[in-house]
């Protein structure tokens, strides 16, 4: 291997904007990093290619293999989201018992568990049941489109297959002969040309939203540059209806800018065409206990960051999840891409606030995801009170107001922007910090529009239902704690909650996969 610019190991402190900073040095470029000449291959996805050239970043990144340090909020441990009754590592104290109540109709209130590192985010992704393994045919119910955010695979097999790649059944990419999950999972190939090793997008819905805004990615700035590969994956996004585009394709919803307000309103725009060719509402699924149209939201990491108190400043994603380390008396950058509160010493943080305590920095953090965290319980339980005032006027046959229907339809697009807005907190992965007044601003807006839900839902009905809504809501709808596509074939288990009786039983199907393993007939 050569180098072909300057060395590692020799680096510049740069003053970010002394005024924004006081004494507090910019780390981010801290470290020159060479352009290098590693003779790989530029097309190789295998992690292990990288090994002996990159033993340090490769060592590190073996630690996102770590799964059992927990913080207060997060940490490494797979629960299960919704679980507060069982202990770790199952459930967990600080869980939202009612996730599997709001998605109800879609896979996401089948499984859905606590992020670890990248090395397991092919394992992770080929045993969470919201991708099915039921039924003789082996279908994955879900579109490849998936597996973009899991492996650089992803790049061989959209030149394979091009823009037909994306509404491909996700089972088709299953087994071990299409992808080997140690080797091909998350790695420097999703951010690194392997050739030269400077940080290169993969990823089809970042480089087409560059391109949208004009934007080249080598004339980006390389702090900007060490938050857009993380951007990569850590956004909200949707996959287009083939009326705008190839069925099924990843696009970052930013047309009319990042914040939840923005995305909302590119949502209501960007559904399925009506007659005259005018787009409708975009819709992941429609909760089975209201009808509501929903849209489900995916950890807006970036959208909540960029325009927060460390973002506005110029901080990038690498600075805190990818501190400098000093390995073999090199400087290098921590490839253990995980929760900074995991570290006792905060080094992450001190980097630059070398002036605070590692226990003084920990509170601040605690400080604002427990504001947070409370008002996401309360944000929550109301969606769901909503939704409940929506079920109960729906199936009303007296006391009908004359404007019944429009008020009905008016209750619905309240609880699908009451639980927008609480989704995109709830999905987000820093419980506040990366951003606290924003998390705060986007749950009361939740709150706001289920409150107007309930109110409307109401009315509706001549106020027919308020001494039943005027119940603990956690009595009238408890939380469900358990729910699968297993238990989905059985009409008992949909009979235990009101509003699992709302799904249609799915006919007994046997189970032909287990893991990447095919176990029917059709196994080769
Ligand atoms: C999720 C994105 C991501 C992945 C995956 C990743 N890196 Fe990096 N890597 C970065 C970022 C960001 C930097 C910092 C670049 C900068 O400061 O200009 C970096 C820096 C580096 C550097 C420059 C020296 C240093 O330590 O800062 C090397 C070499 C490197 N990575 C190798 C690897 C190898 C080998 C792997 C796989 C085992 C890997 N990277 C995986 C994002 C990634
Ligand atoms: C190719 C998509 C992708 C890219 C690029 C990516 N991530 Fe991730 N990240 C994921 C997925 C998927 C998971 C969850 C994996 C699992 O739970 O199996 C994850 C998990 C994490 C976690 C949780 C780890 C833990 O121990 O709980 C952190 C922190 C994280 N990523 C930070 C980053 C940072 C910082 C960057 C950029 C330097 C980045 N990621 C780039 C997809 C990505
Ligand atoms: C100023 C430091 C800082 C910056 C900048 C930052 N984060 Fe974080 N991040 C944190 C802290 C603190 C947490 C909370 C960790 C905890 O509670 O254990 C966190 C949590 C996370 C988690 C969840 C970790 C887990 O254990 O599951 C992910 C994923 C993540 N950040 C990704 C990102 C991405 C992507 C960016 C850039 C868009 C980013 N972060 C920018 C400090 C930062
Ligand atoms: C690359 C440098 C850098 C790193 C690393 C960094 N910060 Fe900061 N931090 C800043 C800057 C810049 C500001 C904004 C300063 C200002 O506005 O006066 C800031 C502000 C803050 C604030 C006040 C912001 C607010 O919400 O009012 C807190 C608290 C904080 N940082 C905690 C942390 C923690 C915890 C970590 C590690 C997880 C961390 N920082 C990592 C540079 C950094």
């Amino acid at each position: 291997m050569t180098k072909t610019a300057c060395t590692l190991g020799s680096f510049v402190l740069v003053l970010l904007g002394g005024l924004l900073l006081g004494a507090c040095n910019d780390v981010s470029t801290e470290l020159k990093v060479p352009v290098y000449k590693t003779g790989l291959k530029e097309d190789t996805t295998r992690m292990s290619d990288f090994k002996k050239d990159f033993p340090n970043q490769y060592a590190s990144y073996q630690k996102n293999n770590e799964t059992k340090v927990m913080t207060e909020y997060k940490g490494s441990i797979p629960y299960h989201k919704n679980d507060n009754v069982n202990p770790l590592p199952i459930g967990f104290k600080h869980a939202q018992p009612y996730l599997k109540n709001l998605w109800l109709g879609y896979p996401f209130s089948f499984e859905y568990n606590e992020a670890r590192g990248h090395t397991y985010a092919v394992e992770d992704f080929v045993n969470i049941d919201r991708i099915n393994r039921y039924g003789a045919d082996g279908k994955g119910l879900m579109p490849t489109t998936c597996w973009n955010c899991k492996t650089p695979n992803m790049m061989r097999w959209h030149k394979e297959f091009g823009d037909k790649l994306w509404s491909m059944d996700a089972n088709t990419f299953r087994p071990v002969d299409k992808i080997d999950a140690k080797e091909e999972t998350i790695n420097c190939a999703n951010c690194h040309d392997p050739k030269t090793m400077e940080l290169r997008p993969y990823s089809e819905p970042l480089k087409d939203w560059l391109k949208r805004t004009n934007q080249d990615w080598n004339k980006l700035s390389r702090n900007v540059k060490r938050s857009l590969v993380c951007a990569q994956c850590h956004v909200e996004y949707y996959f287009t209806l083939k009326d705008n585009g190839p069925a099924a394709k990843p696009v970052f919803p930013w047309d009319n800018g990042m914040d939840p307000v923005d995305m909302y309103e590119y949502y209501n725009s960007h559904g399925p065409k009506d007659a005259s060719g005018k787009s409708g509402k975009f819709v992941d699924f429609t909760h089975a206990a209201s009808k509501t149209p929903i849209i489900k939201l995916q950890h807006p990491e970036w959208e909540t960051f960029y325009d927060g108190p460390h973002g506005a400043a110029g901080v990038s994603c690498a600075d805190c999840h990818m501190q400098y380390v000093r390995e073999d008396g090199k400087k290098v950058s921590s490839h253990w891409m995980t929760s900074p509160m995991k570290d006792a010493e905060m080094r992450a943080c001190r980097q630059c606030h070398a002036d605070k305590t590692a226990d003084f920095l920990k509170e601040r953090v605690l400080y604002t995801q427990k504001k947070t965290f409370d008002q996401l319980l309360k944000a929550e339980a109301l969606s769901v009170k909503a939704h409940e005032a929506v079920r109960l006027a729906d199936m009303q046959t007296e006391n009908k107001a004359p404007d019944y229907d429009a008020l009905l339809a008016q209750a619905r697009e309240m609880v699908r922007k009451g639980q927008f807005f609480w989704d995109f907190v709830s999905a987000e992965n820093s419980v506040g910090f990366h951003n606290p007044a924003k998390a705060l601003d986007t749950l009361m807006r939740s709150m706001e529009a289920s409150s107007k839900a309930i109110d409307l839902a109401s009315k509706a009905v001549n106020y027919s239902i308020s001494a039943q809504l005027s119940e603990d809501i956690e009595k009238t709808v408890p939380p469900i704690l358990n729910h699968s596509r297993k238990l989905m074939q059985s009409q008992e288990h949909l009979d235990s909650h009101p509003w699992l009786k709302m799904l249609k039983v799915l006919p007994p199907a046997p189970q032909v996969w287990d893991g990447q393993k095919r176990l029917d007939a059709a196994a080769k």
